[in-house]
Parts: C-alpha cells; structure tokens; sequence
C-alpha cells in the first residue's frame, strides 16, 4: 500500500532517462526539426512464407527511428503513419470550419465496441487509463470501511483512485502480492483477502512489473459468485492481446489508447457493462453526459457510458484512435499478439541463461505475454537502464516499483528478431560490464 513517493516518481521515469526527460536522450535540434514527408507503402496482405517481410512492411509504416531501439511499448506506444495522418486531417478539416467534430465519436464508438466485443453504448471515451479508474473508483458506493482488493503491483494510475477513496471516503485497500507460480494462485490470494467488507477486486490484467497476465476469467466468475465489483486495468493489455470483454465477464475495463494500441497520445476507453450503468455515480459531467435544454429542471443523465463525456474534445485523437484498431485488424489481432509473445518468449529463455541475471516474469504459459522483466544482481534498476540505453542504445523501462529493481523489455509489432539479438548481447555484456 505505501507506494513510496521516491519509487513512484521514479517509475513513471522523471527521472534523468525517463519518458519526460527527452532532452537527456534527444538533443534540442532533433525535436524541433520537422520530420521529411513520410508516406508509408500499403501494408501487404501476409503470407506465412514470407513472415519476416511482412514484418519488415508493418514496421515500415511507423516513423518512429531505428535508434535507439524502442522497447518500451508498455510506457508509452509510437502510432503509426495512418494513425498519425488521421489525427492531422481530422484536425485540419474541423479547423477549416471551426466544428468540434463531436459526431464522428459515434461512427468510433462502433469501431472500438466491435474491437472490445461489446455494444457501443459500453464505451466511454477517455483520455487514459488513469480517468476510466478513476471514474469506478470515485462513483462506485462505498461506506467508510468498505474494502477494495488490489494487486501490490498496480500502476499508480491504478492504486491511487482507490487510494484517494480511502483518503476521502475512509474505504479500506487490501493488496495481495501477484503470484508467478500459477493462475490459481492469484485467485486464492485475492480469496484470502475477501471479508465481509469487501465490494470490489481490481487487477491490472497484465501487471506493469512483471507483464504478468491475471486470469481474469476465472476472476470474473469469482466476484460475479460473490457480488463483488470486478474492475480491470488493461493498460497493458489493450493492443497486445486480443480482447472480448463481455466474455472476460467484468463490470468495468479501462485502457490508454496511447500503448499497445498505437493510438495518438492522450486517448483512452473505459468499457462499462451496460447492465451496471447506474452502478456507478457521474462524477465529472456535462454538456453531451445528459439532457436538460431549459434551467431550472431535472438532469437526465445519458443512457450510455458516454455519460461519464463531457465538454469540448479532440476528434481528432478520437478518430486517430478508432484508426488504430482499424490498423491493427488490418495486421490481425492474433498474429500481433503471437508475434510480440515470440519475441519475448525467446528473451525468457536467452536472457535467463545469464549468469547474474534474474528473470521476473513468470515462465508459466499462461501468465505472460509480450513483457520479459530482468533483474541484474550486481545494479539496481536505473543503472541497468542506463548502460542499456547509453552503451547499447536500447530503450526500454526501469521497473522500481515494490523494490523491484528490474528493467522491462516491451516486445511489439515494430520489434524484431535482430532487435532481441541486440538485448541478448547487451545483457551478456551487461554480465561482464556491471
Ligand atoms: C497497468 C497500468 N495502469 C495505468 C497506467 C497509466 O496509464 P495512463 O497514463 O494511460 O493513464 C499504466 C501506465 O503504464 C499502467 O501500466
């Protein structure tokens, strides 16, 4: 529970190499410059035979450089150019006319409901994952002493809107370590920790930490057999592996459409059972969350998830992000998923050769995807990060939470073979360097 202040900050990397320091990894030049014209080729249909060239087509359409080699998906995702120019032209035809563009939200709702395999009045449009926790954790009921289950490796923007809750509301948060033995394990730790007090369980369905996958599922039918609210965080989940969440059978999941997904910066989704509308209180609204034409009167709230909307928005980030599921089903949501999966199952199995090197993600089958977590025994997290970053130009993420002292390695569409070459023998010389 005490995510310590110096770790946290840390984490989201505002530290010296961190995600908000681009000065220290870029000089001033190479971010003012405006980049050459970049019109990418159509993706080519895929041919089994010829695996590596679709490959090499899919990363062909982001502008993102080679150097240094981007690892870091599960921080924040590069889009790629039909995302990027969506987004512009969006923006630039509204401007020509001063509109919001507000309408096209619905045509996006469409996309991002059959993408989630939900109806489209489930989808709330957020601006990251951090706002559709927020929105459960502030407008679900709780008495003072009510409790919410967590996993101890939550996100900040995952722990601290029930956090909040607990400094506004008196709620309780009880937090279970994941398990990396087994799935059946996390079940029995958030078990252990069900009272009679309980409303909620929450879990980041791939932990930020270790990339470890909860077994939503049978979650789902835990908390369903017992009442509970069943949130999940898919920051890192949404993009890398397929989702159909009225099958997952939660009350509420919430992504950043700027990771996996490849959506431009600042986009998010909150998917909310429709059955469970009126479960949770509007906390943030206004003009599109309802109906009331004439003061004084009597709001109506919505009769969607779009309730939880409102003001002024950028259709542009809106549509750009619609674009990017439409650019991934253009890849194929499996083959995306296997493929980022390949890339990380061989770095499990190289990288935990090292000698002196700890693997932290879960070797099970079933609780880990395309997220590998490294310990070095000899150099704590930001250390490691460093030589990485400056001596083998490879950027991946420094994990502190928890004590952890890891380094991630995110594995996805843009990834390669050779680019895993590359970490393998960083980390070997890692071995002998630190
Ligand atoms: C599990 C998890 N939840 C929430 C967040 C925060 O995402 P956002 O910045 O989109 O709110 C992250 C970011 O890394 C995350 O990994």
């Amino acid at each position: 529970m005490n995510l310590n202040r110096r770790n946290f900050v840390r984490s989201l990397g505002v530290g010296a190499l961190g995600t908000l320091a681009a000065p220290a990894l870029f000089s001033k030049d190479q971010l003012v410059v405006p980049p050459a014209p970049f019109t990418p080729k159509p993706l080519p249909a895929y041919d089994p035979k010829h695996d590596a060239d679709f490959w090499r087509a899919v990363r062909a359409q982001f502008p993102l450089l080679d150097e240094p080699v981007y690892l870091n998906t599960g921080g924040l995702g590069p889009a790629s150019q039909p995302v990027l120019e969506k987004v512009f032209a969006t923006m630039r035809a509204l401007q020509k006319h001063s509109e919001t563009g507000h309408k096209s939200f619905d045509p996006a709702r469409q996309t991002m409901a059959r993408f989630l395999g939900v109806t489209s009045d489930e989808v709330c449009f957020t601006r990251n994952a951090t706002e559709g926790n927020c929105i459960i954790a502030a407008g679900l009921e709780m008495r003072p002493g009510d409790e919410a289950i967590l996993e101890s490796h939550a996100h900040p923007g995952g722990s601290y809107p029930w956090l909040n809750q607990a400094l506004q509301a008196g709620i309780k948060v009880r937090l279970f370590d994941p398990d990396p033995a087994s799935p059946g394990g996390n079940i029995a730790r958030i078990r252990a920790l069900v009272t009679r007090r309980t409303k909620v369980i929450q879990v980041s369905h791939i932990t930020c930490t270790t990339g470890l996958v909860m077994p939503v599922h049978a979650i789902a039918e835990y908390a369903q057999a017992h009442g509970l609210w069943f949130h999940i965080d898919g920051a890192q989940a949404a993009g890398m592996i397929p989702l159909n969440l009225d099958a997952i059978g939660c009350d509420s999941y919430a992504f950043s459409g700027h990771k996996w997904l490849g959506g431009p910066h600042e986009t998010g989704v909150l998917y909310l059972r429709h059955s469970r509308l009126e479960d949770i209180a509007p906390t943030g609204i206004g003009a599109y969350s309802g109906e009331l034409l004439r003061l004084p009167g009597e709001l109506k709230y919505s009769a969607a998830a779009s309730r939880h909307e409102y003001g002024t928005r950028n259709a542009g980030l809106v549509a750009g992000l619609a674009e990017a599921v439409r650019f991934q089903e253009q890849i194929g949501r499996d083959r995306i998923a296997a493929h980022g999966r390949e890339l990380s199952s061989w770095l499990l199995r190289e990288l935990g050769k090292i000698k002196g090197i700890e693997m932290l993600t879960p070797q099970h089958d079933e609780l880990r995807a395309s997220m590998t977590t490294i310990r070095h025994t000899r150099a704590n997290a930001d250390k490691f990060f460093e030589y990485l970053m400056k001596t083998h130009r490879l950027r991946c993420r420094p994990v502190t939470e928890q004590g952890l002292e890891a380094v991630r390695i995110s594995t996805h569409v843009f990834n390669s073979h050779p680019e895993c070459d590359r970490v393998i023998a960083a980390v070997q010389a890692s071995a002998r360097d630190l």
